[in-house]
């Protein structure tokens, strides 16, 4: 006998600029979330879910490979993810439930504050750091501009002063970060938001209707926000 427990995944990052809004839109649509720290898959006690705590780059390849039904995640890795499965001739399906009100934040280049900087011709032949080397590469490509991009997942802010990069592209939300670290941002090459997106193949009616639920409940407690 197979056991099928149709308990609707929806994935969230574990700790990081959206685990505590995501987390609390849920709560508010009334989730009884029964979370111990550290514990990969907390289960929600009075609906049909459980939710997944992973790393926010792993959320959209766990959505499009179907392992994960729903996922909160940026519009900034869910674009770099995207963009790198196209190139590796992968499946970059999924649905945007809803765009959310929280996790604004952009894409930035930015310099070190002492440097003149008049235009994006100025980084022509020059090295920038960062973790979004799709998004980054897609921009530069638009303006014909070439850069060596160094590939790096943390500290990123860190490079030039490292003397590993010239510039950095990476996420800026109040711009202490960068203020902290002697850089100015210069361009803006991404606006992001959270969003909720579905995986594109799920046919399960149990999970469609706890869905169809769950939606009007978000846009009430966003509604409730403004
Ligand atoms: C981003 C970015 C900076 C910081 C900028 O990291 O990499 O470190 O936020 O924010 P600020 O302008 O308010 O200082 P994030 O918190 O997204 O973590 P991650 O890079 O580990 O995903
Ligand atoms: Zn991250
Ligand atoms: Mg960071």
């Amino acid at each position: 006998m197979t056991v099928t427990t149709n308990r609707l995944r929806i994935a969230i990052q574990k700790s990081g600029r959206l685990s505590q809004d995501s987390q609390a839109l849920l709560t508010n649509c009334g989730l009884k979330i029964n979370l111990r720290e550290q514990r990969l898959i907390a289960h929600v006690e009075n609906m049909d879910i459980d939710l997944l705590r992973v790393r926010d780059d792993d959320i959209p390849g766990l959505v499009m490979d179907g392992v994960c039904d729903l996922g909160f995640v940026g519009e900034n890795v869910l674009e770099e993810v995207s963009l790198q499965r196209q190139l590796d001739n992968e499946s970059y399906d999924y649905t945007v439930l809803a765009r959310l009100d929280f996790g604004g934040c952009r894409l930035s280049i930015a310099v070190p504050q002492e440097e003149d900087y008049q235009s994006i011709k100025d980084l022509e032949g020059r090295t920038i750091a960062t973790t979004y080397p799709r998004l980054l590469n897609r921009y530069l490509k638009q303006k014909g501009v070439n850069c060596r991009i160094v590939n790096l997942k943390g500290s990123v802010e860190v490079a030039p002063r490292a003397g590993l990069a010239d510039a950095i592209c990476d996420l800026v939300s109040t711009g202490a970060t960068l203020e902290a670290n002697g850089l100015k941002e210069v361009e803006v090459i991404y606006r992001s938001k959270a969003v909720l997106i579905q995986r594109r193949d799920l046919a399960d009616e149990k999970q469609l209707k706890l869905i169809k639920k769950l939606m009007p409940r978000i846009q009430g407690v966003m509604q409730a926000n403004e």
